[in-house]
This record gives C-alpha cells, sequence and structure tokens, in this order.
C-alpha cells in the first residue's frame, strides 16, 4: 500500500496535548536536539520517526541526512503527518520526508528500505503493548542500525511551591492526580498489556543492544519569554483537564482561578512561572549479523 493509500484513512492520535503542538515543541527543541545526537545521524542516511507529532525533529532529521538522505514520518493521525508536511515545507526540506500512515502498535510499517535510524519521542507509551511497539522500532533498523527512544524523564515544575492561593503544592499534586488519568486511560483500553519494567529491558528485550540512557534538561528560568508562558499555559490547562476526575474540589476550584485570563489570579499575570522538566533518551543499536 502506497503513501498515498494511506493517506485515506487515519486515526485521531493521542499526541498533543494542546492546540498549538508546533509551539510545544519548539520549546523542548534544544532538548530535541541532544537527545538526537547518540544517532549520529549523517548525510544519506534512512531515518524514521515514529509519532513525529508536528514534525520538529522531522525537519531536524531531513537536515542532517541532507539531499541525498530520507526521512519516514510514522504516525496513526493523518493531522500529524499534514503538521509534520507543513513544517518540512517550511523549512524547504518536504523532499526528503516520506509521511507514512501506521500504527506502530501494528508492528513496523511496510517500509521500502531498512533504516539507518530510528528515533520516536513521546510516543509508545501511548501504544496498547510497549513490547509490541518496541519490537516494531528495533525491526525497522538494519544490522547495526541506530535507536533512540525518548519517553520518561520527569514531569515540569512550572510554579512556586505557594502562589498565594488554595493549598500549597498545587503543581504536586496535579501530577498525582495527572498519573491517575493515565493509569485509568492506559488500563481502561482492550488488549493492554501491563508493561512492568523500564525502558532499557523493555529494549533490551526488543533485540537492542549497548542500551545507554541520557537525560536532557529543559531549564527555562522565570521571566519567561512570552511564547514559553503561553505553552506553559497551555500544557498546565491539558494537564488539569485531564485530571480533572482525580482532582479534590479544592484543587480543582484553584486550577479554574488560576487558568482564567478573566481571574485577578491567572497565571498569565505572574513573572514566576518557569519551566524546569527533563527527558530521557534511551538508545542501542540492532546487533550486526
Ligand atoms: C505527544 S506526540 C509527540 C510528538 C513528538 N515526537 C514530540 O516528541 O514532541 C505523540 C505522537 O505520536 C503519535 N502516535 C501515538 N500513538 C501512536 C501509534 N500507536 N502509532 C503511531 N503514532 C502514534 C501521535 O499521533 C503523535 O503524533
Amino acid at each position: 500500500m502506497t503513501t498515498r493509500q494511506h493517506y485515506r484513512t487515519g486515526t485521531p492520535g493521542t499526541g498533543t496535548s494542546t492546540d498549538d503542538p508546533a509551539a510545544a515543541e519548539a520549546v523542548f527543541l534544544d532538548a530535541t536536539r541532544r537527545l538526537l545526537e547518540p544517532l549520529r545521524i549523517g548525510p544519506g542516511d534512512t531515518v524514521v520517526d515514529v509519532g513525529p507529532g508536528a514534525g520538529s525533529a522531522t525537519v531536524a532529521l531531513a537536515h542532517a541526512v541532507g539531499e541525498p538522505g530520507r526521512v519516514y514520518a510514522v504516525d496513526l493521525d493523518v493531522a500529524m503527518l499534514n503538521a509534520t508536511m507543513e513544517a518540512a515545507r517550511a523549512a524547504d526540506v518536504a523532499g526528503r520526508i516520506h509521511p507514512v500512515l501506521h500504527d506502530i502498535q501494528d508492528g513496523a510499517p511496510p517500509l521500502p528500505e531498512p533504516a539507518d535510524a530510528v528515533w520516536s519521542s513521546w510516543c509508545i507509551h501511548h501504544a496498547r503493548d510497549w513490547d509490541v511497539a518496541a519490537r516494531a522500532l528495533v525491526e525497522m533498523l538494519r544490522p547495526g542500525g541506530r535507536l533512540c527512544l525518548a519517553e520518561g524523564g520527569l514531569p515540569a515544575r512550572c510554579l512556586p511551591w505557594d502562589i498565594g492561593i488554595g493549598r500549597p503544592g498545587l503543581e504536586t499534586r496535579l501530577d498525582e492526580a495527572h498519573d491517575r488519568h493515565f493509569t485509568q486511560w492506559f488500563f481502561g483500553r482492550v488488549g493492554v498489556s501491563r508493561p512492568a519494567r523500564g525502558w532499557s529491558e523493555i529494549l533490551h528485550a526488543a533485540g537492542l543492544t549497548d542500551i545507554t540512557c541520557f537525560t536532557a534538561l529543559v531549564d527555562l528560568p522565570a521571566p519567561l519569554s512570552a511564547p514559553a508562558r503561553e505553552v506553559v499555559l497551555a500544557e498546565l490547562a491539558a494537564r488539569v483537564r485531564r485530571a480533572q476526575p482525580f482532582l479534590t474540589a479544592e484543587d480543582a476550584d484553584t486550577w479554574a482561578r488560576v487558568l482564567d485570563p478573566e481571574n485577578s489570579a491567572w497565571l498569565g499575570h505572574r513573572a514566576d512561572l518557569s519551566l524546569l522538566t527533563a527527558r530521557t533518551g534511551f538508545s542501542g543499536h540492532r546487533p550486526d549479523e
């Protein structure tokens, strides 16, 4: 089946927290670039980006492979593939990027060639079976090909411990509520398999070797730039929306006030918002045959 045929169908992904994934990815782009380094992409390489989102890493990969290289962008959501190709056109690298509509839960996509490198960030924790998804990532590699999986890391810290309304520690409790939401969502689906171990182990079982782990810090201190502040506010609003059923009534009320631009307590009025988080990449290679 060709890429064009794939385009006729598609499933809305679970990918984007906010309405503007490109803005969010821009805030994390420095960390993304550092996580891409172990892939040692060079001109002429063939690379796969699984779950490209708005395509910021896909575009960085397309620059790295140069004119003779190819990047396959694999996603189950046609809107994400469209966003990726829009970013590619804006960066003048669309000719090197091939969109492929495919659910990685179904195994490796039918690509015309094995990959020198596979990159996947914040995607496969959405899969119902992480082992199946990890095997699919490794399967796309040529012998000796390199993989980097960006998953895990730490939740973001954006607010001071005490913002002056509600009970201090509001953001820490949001983490807990959000984790409960994720757990309910994750196990609420048919055919889910409990991961029961960390990513290094999962990748090792999938056939990856020489696995190392690297964490990139995202450290944007207060005061935030206007674009970073917009992203922080949008991400907090999205997390609160998802975590809502697990928040106490008091915390739900506090969040409603601080996320309301009409309210004097709106977080957008504060100069002490920051963004501190960490993103982890697990990399290794497929053994030579
Ligand atoms: C949170 S976004 C991550 C975007 C980008 N990689 C980043 O690091 O910012 C997750 C992406 O993975 C895609 N995705 C989620 N589940 C998928 C699956 N089972 N197969 C393929 N793509 C999937 C979503 O549609 C979305 O584009």
